[in-house]
């Protein structure tokens, strides 16, 4: 079973920050998960929500901001243990702290309803920008046209489907989606991750990772369930744990 960092180390250090990444890196990670978005101007950038209320403090949204004016902002400015301050980076800095170690990079791609136009094929060329790197990459979205657009773009991207809002009635919708886009991995909410649930997306012929798993009893009941990975904010204390169980 993988273990992905979520967000970065996001349990030690902001989320989505070059901090939160280089200690996912230091913990040995080798599988990172972590979310897109893009600036008025076009840049790649790494951020959970589309605004930064819950991050900086600032109800304003990315989409509205040039990367210069972005980057003033310290996100890092509620995160409880440590109050220095971060930016939110371009997504190339964080392939630069990540991507060597990296088996696998799960760019989780923000943009329901399209808010940022034109995402894919900017990804698409920043994936195919470096040596290795579209094959070590797995992405996803919540937004299903998002997917449909990177697979009319590229038949060969490796896609995961991320189940919004699901319930086990859902579930067999979800799959035909999954697979109208020829999608390879399932990612699942910790909320739905039962053993039925899960043998019937391995059944159909995806992997199954789940997410956010954060406490050792989810952890092991993931593995005994036979997920084949786990999103989660603490990459170092959960691999000690599962290793011993
Ligand atoms: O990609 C897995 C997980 O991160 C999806 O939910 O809201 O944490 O981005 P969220
Ligand atoms: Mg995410």
């Amino acid at each position: 079973m993988k273990i992905i960092s979520h967000r970065g180390a996001s349990g030690y250090a902001p989320e989505n920050t070059l901090k939160a990444f280089r200690l996912a890196v230091e913990m040995g990670s080798k599988d990172f998960e972590f979310d897109v978005h893009q600036t008025r101007d076009g840049i790649l950038t790494v951020h959970h929500d589309f605004s930064l209320k819950a991050t900086a403090g600032r109800d304003v949204k990315i989409a509205d901001l040039d990367y210069a004016e972005l980057k003033k902002f310290n996100v890092g400015a509620y995160f409880r243990h440590d109050k220095t301050p971060q930016h939110a980076p371009r997504l190339e800095e964080v392939i630069d702290v990540i991507g060597p170690a990296a088996e696998m990079l799960n760019f989780e791609v923000k943009n329901d309803d399209n808010v940022y136009p034109g995402i894919e094929a900017k990804l698409l060329a920043f994936l195919r920008s470096r040596p290795g790197l579209f094959e070590k990459a797995l992405v996803s979205s919540f937004d299903h046209g998002t997917l449909k657009r990177f697979r009319e773009l590229s038949p060969e991207l490796k896609l995961a489907y991320l189940g919004h809002n699901l319930s086990t009635v859902l579930l067999l919708p979800a799959l035909r989606k999954a697979r109208a886009v020829r999608a390879v991995n399932f990612h699942l909410s910790l909320r739905l991750a039962f053993g039925l649930n899960v043998a019937r997306i391995r059944k159909a012929g995806f992997k199954v990772c789940v997410y956010t798993v954060n406490t050792k009893k989810d952890a092991l009941r993931m593995k005994r369930i036979g997920v084949d990975g786990i999103f989660s904010n603490f990459p170092d204390i959960l691999g000690k744990w599962v290793l011993k169980g």
